[in-house]
């Protein structure tokens, strides 16, 4: 949900070209995430003055806005040694999709202040009100209008700041959640930025080897209280700035400004995360330094450099048509990554290395409670009994903005664990805070490392599903349910009344790869299913025990994809009004696998069928019993009981993938959404 790229060359020559090839492509890499307009802001080409090019729509359409502006503008190819440039695409939040809303937005005609944000300002109408009293007007919608123009009001009462001090002091002002890169004409060469609630990092790319792995972090001496709501500006304390970061041999340096890694890894693996509340400054001498106003006790002297492991061509479609259906397909391997170096299939062991010193905090525990949004959630649901059945422990399944509407209650012994691809969902981080601060024991199952959940958490698992660009989520879900599955693992590894079925999960596990590669044969019968699906307005899909979860992750996949309702239906709950849907035209999907609740789903069956109802069947191979009922049916591997929603859920993955192909569908950014939701 939006995101910011700004780029910062020291030293190291470019063409302004070459700058605005660097942050369109930087926005392309973010793309996924979920955005209506673009915009980019660089130095004029005689230095004197901030262009800003902005457009809604894709950012494609900025690239020809670029082309246009500077088409007979021979100084674009001259280099300059030192430059910065920031980028950002919007998805609207305060005011439509436009030109004048999108970012980076400005303190006045003159482009003296310009800055790119992520998240929603919550108390801007104050400091907006605050601003108008002091003479400025505004031209936008958005939230982000405030910032670059209070940011001008700081520096007309205080000339001699730095920029990052000007910052600083903004930042106090500022309630809500954001990310922020800011530039500005008074301090060419120099970029600020700063975050609270939304991811930000920081690529730094040298010749040479650093000379550390630790930027020091930079605090303020003093506090003085504030919140003012934009009512009165306080003087807030200068922090001290001494032992700045510089590369070690020579100082030819970029640095790259991201909301997240894919946006930065084609250039440096090194980076540094953010933490809220520090603000991260390049100055004129391209010194990196970090700062915060205050230090509490706890705080770290230092935020380290980490190497990211990413691979360039994780973040390529490679011969796909889309991200999504790439996805789809890497999930015979992505399963394997989730297993790889903690599933000993040999002696049925099962290491997890994130939450092993937990295990027996965990056992001790009152109840499990698992809380995720959207696809996240349903791997909560997809494992939900057979947590039940391994740990012998209560287990409560949340959607975190639900959880956090109830004020749940929650004690100090309960796991919670919190679940997300991103590591950066609102709500499920909002609901982590909650529990941490309700002294609950927090564990985190992520696909992002480094994300905001990541940090937060007391332990977690990274499920290590790779990259998920397409804003459907396909093999996180997949990832998440085995690493919930391998959780449950190593709850009931000495219980010795489960030994028997423990080995016969490892055994599912074991085969999963080959029978994920036997479903994504189906593909193209899937697709002639699609044919006769994509022109309908609805699809029902129903199912119940282990495949009620891909009941509502196939529904959730319809709908966000092709745009036509769907609804995940518990089969038991038929009678209890969903019937009433079923007739001889409904679009209706049913999953009957041979698993202890098989004779209630033939009941189902019956019942649809006796209403004219023609399901299409996700059965068992060679279950030509249950198969008879229908002229078209799915065949999927046999598997245990528990572990068939990681098969169940691939045909609903390629069916919706199908449907809004042949819908003419926005595959991998779907309208209205993004990929991470960093707001509430
Ligand atoms: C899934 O296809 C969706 N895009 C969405 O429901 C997603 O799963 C949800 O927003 C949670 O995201 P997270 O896993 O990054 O927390």
């Amino acid at each position: 949900m939006c995101g910011i790229f700004a780029y910062l060359n020291y030293l190291t020559p470019k063409t302004r070209r070459e700058v605005l090839d660097l942050l369109v492509n930087g926005l392309k890499r973010l793309e996924y995430r979920g955005y209506d307009s673009t915009g980019v802001a660089i130095d004029s080409t005689d230095g004197k003055d901030i262009v800003l090019i902005k457009s809604s729509g894709k950012v494609k359409i900025l690239e020809d806005a670029i082309s246009e502006k500077f088409a007979i503008d021979n100084k674009i190819d001259e280099p300059t040694l030192i430059h910065c440039g920031i980028s950002h695409t919007r998805w609207a939040t305060h005011g439509v999709p436009s030109e004048i809303n999108s970012h980076p937005q400005r303190s006045g005609s003159d482009n003296a202040f310009v800055v790119v944000h992520n998240g929603i300002i919550t108390n801007y109408k104050d400091v907006k009100t605050f601003l108008e009293n002091h003479g400025y007007s505004f031209e936008s919608d958005t939230d982000t209008e405030v910032i670059a123009k209070l940011v001008h009001h700081i520096w007309k009462a205080h000339p001699k700041y730095s920029f990052r001090e000007l910052v600083e002091q903004v930042i106090q002002q500022l309630e809500g959640a954001f990310a922020l890169a800011f530039k500005s004409k008074h301090f060419p060469g120099e970029c600020v930025a700063s975050r609270r609630g939304s991811p930000l990092l920081v690529g730094i790319k040298t010749k040479t080897r650093l000379a550390t792995d630790h930027i020091p972090i930079l605090y303020g001496k003093e506090h003085r209280p504030h919140g003012t709501n934009g009512r009165d500006m306080p003087v807030i304390p200068r922090s001290e700035s001494t032992s700045e970061f510089m590369p070690v041999d020579d100082k030819e340096v970029e640095y790259f400004f991201a909301s997240d890694a894919s946006a930065v890894i084609e250039h440096t693996n090194r980076v540094i995360y953010l933490e809220d509340d520090d603000v991260a400054a390049v100055n004129k001498d391209g010194a990196l330094s970090i700062h915060r106003l205050r230090k509490c006790t706890d705080d770290p002297h230092a935020r380290e450099i980490t190497t990211l492991k990413m691979e360039i061509q994780q973040i390529m479609k490679g011969n796909y048509d889309y991200f999504m259906q790439k996805e789809i397909f890497e999930q015979p391997e992505s399963v394997i990554n989730t297993m790889r170096g903690r599933l000993n299939f040999e002696n049925g062991t099962v290491t997890l290395g994130g939450i092993k010193d937990y295990i027996p905090e965990i056992k001790r525990c009152r109840r499990l409670m698992l809380i995720g949004c959207g696809t996240s959630y349903h791997s909560a649901v997809a494992t939900r009994q057979l947590l039940e059945e391994l740990t012998e422990l209560p287990v409560m399944v949340e959607l975190a903005s639900d959880f956090l509407d109830r004020n749940t209650p929650i004690f100090r012994d309960d796991v919670c664990f919190f679940i997300s691809q991103s590591g950066e969902t609102a709500d499920t981080l909002m609901a982590l805070r909650y529990c941490k601060q309700r002294g609950a024991l927090i564990v985190g199952i992520t696909n992002t490392v480094g994300s905001s959940i990541c940090r937060e958490s007391h332990c977690g698992v990274h499920i290590n599903a790779g990259p998920e660009i397409g804003v459907a989520s396909t093999k996180a879900y997949t990832s998440q349910f085995i690493s919930l599955v391998m959780f449950g693992l190593v709850m009931s590894e000495d219980r010795i009344s489960l030994q028997q079925r423990r080995q016969e999960i490892i055994n599912g596990l074991k085969n999963l790869d080959k029978q994920i590669r036997k479903v994504l044969e189906l593909d193209n019968k899937v697709l002639e299913l699609a044919n006769d699906l994509y022109q309908h307005k609805s699809l029902l899909i129903m199912g119940r025990g282990y495949n009620f979860a891909t009941c509502l992750e196939g529904a959730l996949k319809v709908k966000e994809l092709t745009y036509m309702h769907s609804e995940g239906i518990m089969a038991g709950e038929l009678k209890h009004g969903p019937l009433a849907l079923v007739d001889h035209s409904m679009p209706v999907l049913m999953i009957i696998l041979r698993d202890p609740v098989y004779a209630k789903c033939m009941n189902a069956l019956q019942q649809v069928t006796a209403r004219e109802g023609r399901p299409i069947i996700i059965c068992e191979e060679g279950d030509e019993d249950t198969k008879s009922y229908s002229s078209r049916a799915l065949e999927i591997p046999k598997t245990v009981d528990c572990l068939q929603g990681v098969l169940t859920v691939i045909p609903m993955q390629l069916l919706s993938y199908h449907i809004a192909v042949l819908r003419g569908c926005d595959v991998d950014c779907p309208r209205n959404l993004a990929k991470s939701v960093t707001v509430e």
